[in-house]
């Protein structure tokens, strides 16, 4: 029982949370119960049954945003019935509520409650934690050049804002990579900066090829410059995509700061993501912690100023300092604690393998084959720079089509039901960038190796089609200018 409800607010509570109730009172029959009885293997053929989703097309576009299972939308749309019917009693004592979930979720996510707050989504977090740091002109942010909007707009408006130099380091991309590629090209960016670099900030996976960035070797190398020349840079992660694909542990990655939604991968509500702040210095990090201010806020008053950090914040709960601010959407947080819960009953290490090492690998694996290694634009050799996002061109020449690009997209989903999206990924060779457009699928916990087949065969086709001439030229309208 969570420590500050009563017995009306527990009623609230239960009828959202699969720790406090069997779930077959949330579910329609035992499916969930067996589905998360500890396993290492888990019925993937009888969990898809645990979604909703359109039998007629095969969603994979998880990457943009993903589908919340049965059990978590019954107890959302019960949560917002009940709120519905009864607004008053119904709003005491949220932060309350949010406290005992933020405990939840801190345990899927390695880190201590204090450490975790409910954002508004990805985009919520990342411009946040940007907006909360004290930067000042002429500091440097280091970034890379395969980022999302969510990430490049905060960082635009410092550098607007507040003279902040913002400095693309350029990436790698096909599926020959390997994790010093990425640690190298920082290492020379930050020799170059020197001092005045005070953040490294990088999507991991990122949106446009889907490469999982080697987190843990890039905090390495932040402890290095720390421990050689003194100077302490912090890291902020987009891990929009990361959150519900991997199993993380962000204590143990060392992190300063990390944004994820809680709608793509993790299947929950729109409008929802988790942002970590680390907490503690340790040997996972022993980086001082940047002093960090609350932008959005109804809890910073004369007599609440967070204290500077000294190295360490002590038992000062920076998680709930972020998190109360005006009324919150609480069936949304609770539905993601809700299918949180759910991912760490079915294994987070069991879905990473699944869907990550296992059908992705099969993904690449089935494109290389046919199209070859040129072909892709994910790694495919290295397996710490996997990830359930594949991207990739059919077309050996004109990659840099938009127009075909968005025809091939918007064709498999008309002519063979599969819908995957592609993305504008800027391709650096000898010093010139050109963009590219890869098609991108993404293969989740609720597909199987038919619909890798099926995808493949399909694309295949549909490639063999366009070659031939026999596609119509005329492109349908396809926008995917900033959507994940
Ligand atoms: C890498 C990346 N960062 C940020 C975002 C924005 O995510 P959100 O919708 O959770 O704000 C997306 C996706 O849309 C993304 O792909």
């Amino acid at each position: 029982m969570p420590p500050l409800l009563n017995r009306r607010d527990f009623l609230l509570t239960a009828g959202t949370s699969a720790a406090l109730l069997p779930m077959h009172h949330i579910f329609a029959d035992t499916l969930a119960e067996e589905l998360t009885a500890p396993t290492t293997r888990p019925d993937w053929e009888r969990l898809k049954q645990a979604f909703i989703l359109d039998q007629d097309t095969t969603y994979m576009n998880v990457g943009t945003t993903g589908s919340m299972p049965k059990h978590v939308l019954a107890a959302f749309g019960h949560d917002n019935r009940l709120i519905a019917r009864n607004p008053r009693d119904r709003l005491g004592n949220t932060s309350g509520r949010l406290e005992y979930a933020r405990g939840r979720l801190a345990s899927s996510f390695g880190c201590g409650a204090d450490e975790i707050v409910i954002s508004g989504n990805t985009t919520y977090g990342l411009t946040l934690t940007l907006n909360g740091l004290t930067l000042e002109a002429g500091d440097v942010i280091l970034t890379t050049d395969q980022e999302h909007p969510g990430l490049l707009a905060p960082l635009q408006l410092l550098a607007d804002r507040k003279a902040i130099e913002v400095i693309k380091v350029p990436l790698p991309a096909g599926e020959n990579q390997t994790p010093d590629d990425y640690t190298e090209r920082f290492r020379q960016a930050i020799l170059a900066y020197g001092e005045r670099v005070k953040l490294i900030a990088f999507s991991a996976p990122t949106f446009t090829t889907g490469t999982m960035l080697p987190i843990r070797s890039l905090v390495d190398l932040l402890v290095d410059t720390y421990n050689e020349y003194g100077w302490p840079i912090h890291s902020l992660v987009d891990g929009a995509h990361a959150t519900g694909m991997f199993d993380l542990d962000l204590n143990a990655l060392g992190i300063d700061f990390f944004c994820g939604a809680g709608h793509k991968w993790q299947c929950g509500p729109g409008g929802t993501g988790i942002w970590y702040l680390r907490n503690q210095v340790s040997d996972n990090n022993p980086i001082p912690l940047p002093r960090f201010y609350p932008t959005v806020s109804d809890y910073y008053r004369e007599d609440r100023t967070p204290p500077a950090p000294n190295g360490e914040r002590g038992e000062y709960d920076i998680g709930n300092f972020l998190q109360p601010h005006g009324n919150p959407n609480y069936p949304a947080a609770m539905a993601l604690t809700n299918v949180c819960d759910f991912w760490r009953q079915i294994g987070r290490d069991n879905i990473e393998r699944y869907a990550v090492h296992g059908l992705g690998l099969q993904m690449k694996q089935r494109i290389t084959e046919y199209w070859g290694d040129e072909s892709l634009y994910s790694p495919s050799k290295h397996s710490t720079l996997l990830s359930a996002l594949t991207t990739f061109t059919p077309f050996t020449r004109n990659r840099d089509d938009k127009d075909i690009s968005d025809l091939f997209v918007s064709k498999l989903y008309d002519d063979y039901g599969y819908i995957v999206r592609n993305t504008a990924t800027p391709i650096t060779h000898r010093g010139v960038t050109e963009t590219e457009y890869p098609i991108r699928i993404s293969t989740h916990l609720f597909h199987d190796a038919k619909d890798v087949q099926g995808v493949f065969d399909a694309m295949k086709d549909l490639s063999e089609r366009f070659e031939h001439g026999v596609v119509a030229e005329t492109p349908t309208l396809v926008s995917h200018e900033s959507d994940g």
